[in-house]
C-alpha cells in the first residue's frame, strides 16, 4: 500500500448545531448533543481519511505545548496516525469552532493563532519523504517552502487550495504552481467550472484538476487527454455537516488514484466516500474504510448516478 506524505494543518475543531443562518440572537442555548469538539484540520483530515482507507501516512504538521495540543496527540494515536513528524512548537494549538444548520450549511471560524508565522525544518520534512509515493502540501503557510523539497525529492505533488476566485492569488499561486494533482473548491469561482479549469489548465500545468462542486459534485479535468467533465454528488445518508466535504473528497480521491491510474473511477469513488462523511458532524469524522468504499460504490453502480440511496 502507498506511503503518503502529508504536510498541513491540525486543529481543535468544536461543532454547533445552529437552527439556520443567519443565527438569531437568543441569550441561552440548549441543544443537546449538538456541540462537539475533536480533532481537524486539513492535515489532521486527510492524514485520517488516508488511513482509515488503508495507505500508510507520514504526517508533518505544526501543534502547541498547551493541552490543546495533548488533544491532538491523543486522537493521533487513536486514528493510528503516526506523531514522529508532528512537533510540538508553538505556544498554542489552533482551533475552530464549526457553525452547522439543518440543510448541513457550515461556517467555519478558525483561529491559526501564531501558525502562519511557524517554520516546518526543510531537513525534517526531507527525512520524511523518504520511501514516499506520494506527497500532499496543504496551503498552510509553513508548507510553502516544503513544496519544492517535494519537488526536489522527485515526488508527485498534490495540493488543495479551497476556495479560490483569482488565477494569480499572491497566497495560492506558488501551491497551484507547484501541483500536479490540483484541488479547489468552486464555491467562490467568478466563471462557471468549465471555463475556469480551461483557465487553470493553461496558466499551470497540473496532471490532474479537480474542482468540488458541493450538491452539484465535482468538476475533473486531465491534461493528457484534454478530458473535462462533471462527476455529479451522490447521496447515501442524510446530510448533517459539510465540514470536511472537501477533504474528504481530495484524500479519497488520492488513496484510490494511488491504486487504479484512474482519474474519473477515482473520482468516483472520492464522491461516495465524500457522502458518506457529510453525514457526521466533524471534518474528521464518518470516514468510510476501503472495503465499505467498494461496497457502496458497487451498490451505487446498480442505481442511476446521482440517485439517493435511501
Ligand atoms: N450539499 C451536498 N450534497 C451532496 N454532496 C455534497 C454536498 N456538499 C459536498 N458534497 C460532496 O462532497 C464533495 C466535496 O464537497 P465540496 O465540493 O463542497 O468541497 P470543497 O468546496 O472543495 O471544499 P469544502 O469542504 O471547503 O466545501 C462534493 O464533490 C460532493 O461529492
Ligand atoms: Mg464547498
Amino acid at each position: 500500500m502507498a506511503v503518503i506524505a502529508v504536510v498541513g494543518h491540525i486543529n481543535v475543531e468544536t461543532t454547533l448545531r445552529v437552527d439556520g443562518f443567519p443565527v438569531a440572537y437568543t441569550p441561552a442555548r440548549y441543544p443537546f448533543f449538538g456541540i462537539q469538539s475533536a480533532v481537524s484540520g486539513v492535515g489532521f483530515n486527510v492524514a485520517a481519511a488516508l488511513t482509515t482507507l488503508g495507505s500508510t501516512v507520514r504526517l508533518a504538521s505544526i501543534i502547541g505545548r498547551d493541552p490543546t495540543g495533548a488533544l491532538v496527540a491523543a486522537a493521533l494515536s487513536e486514528r493510528g496516525i503516526g506523531s514522529e513528524w508532528v512537533l510540538v512548537a508553538a505556544d498554542a494549538t489552533a482551533q475552530s469552532v464549526v457553525l452547522f444548520d439543518p440543510e448541513g450549511r457550515r461556517q467555519v471560524n478558525t483561529d491559526l493563532k501564531d501558525m502562519q508565522e511557524m517554520t516546518y525544518p526543510a531537513d525534517r520534512f526531507a527525512r520524511a519523504l523518504s520511501g514516499c509515493s506520494l506527497a500532499v502540501v496543504g496551503n498552510i503557510n509553513y508548507a510553502r517552502p516544503l513544496l519544492h523539497i517535494a519537488r526536489a525529492a522527485g515526488l508527485p505533488l498534490a495540493t488543495d487550495v479551497h476556495a479560490i476566485a483569482d488565477l494569480d492569488d499572491p497566497y495560492n499561486r506558488d501551491y497551484m504552481a507547484a501541483a500536479d494533482i490540483l484541488f479547489m473548491s468552486g464555491e467562490r469561482l467568478p466563471e462557471p467550472p468549465e471555463a475556469w479549469a480551461g483557465r487553470v489548465m493553461d496558466r499551470y500545468t497540473p496532471e490532474i484538476l479537480v474542482i468540488g462542486l458541493g450538491a452539484g459534485g465535482a468538476l475533473l479535468a486531465t491534461k493528457r487527454d484534454g478530458r473535462v467533465e462533471r462527476m455529479p454528488a451522490v447521496r447515501t445518508r442524510d446530510i448533517v455537516s459539510t465540514v470536511g466535504a472537501g477533504d474528504a473528497l481530495f484524500a479519497a480521491f488520492l488513496h484510490c488514484y494511488a491504486e487504479t491510474g484512474e482519474p474519473a473511477t477515482a473520482l468516483r469513488k472520492a464522491t461516495v466516500f465524500a457522502s458518506s462523511k457529510i453525514g457526521a458532524a466533524g471534518g474528521a469524522e464518518g470516514f468510510l474504510d476501503a472495503r465499505a468504499l467498494d461496497a457502496l460504490t458497487v451498490a451505487l453502480g446498480h442505481q442511476a448516478t446521482g440517485a439517493p440511496s435511501g
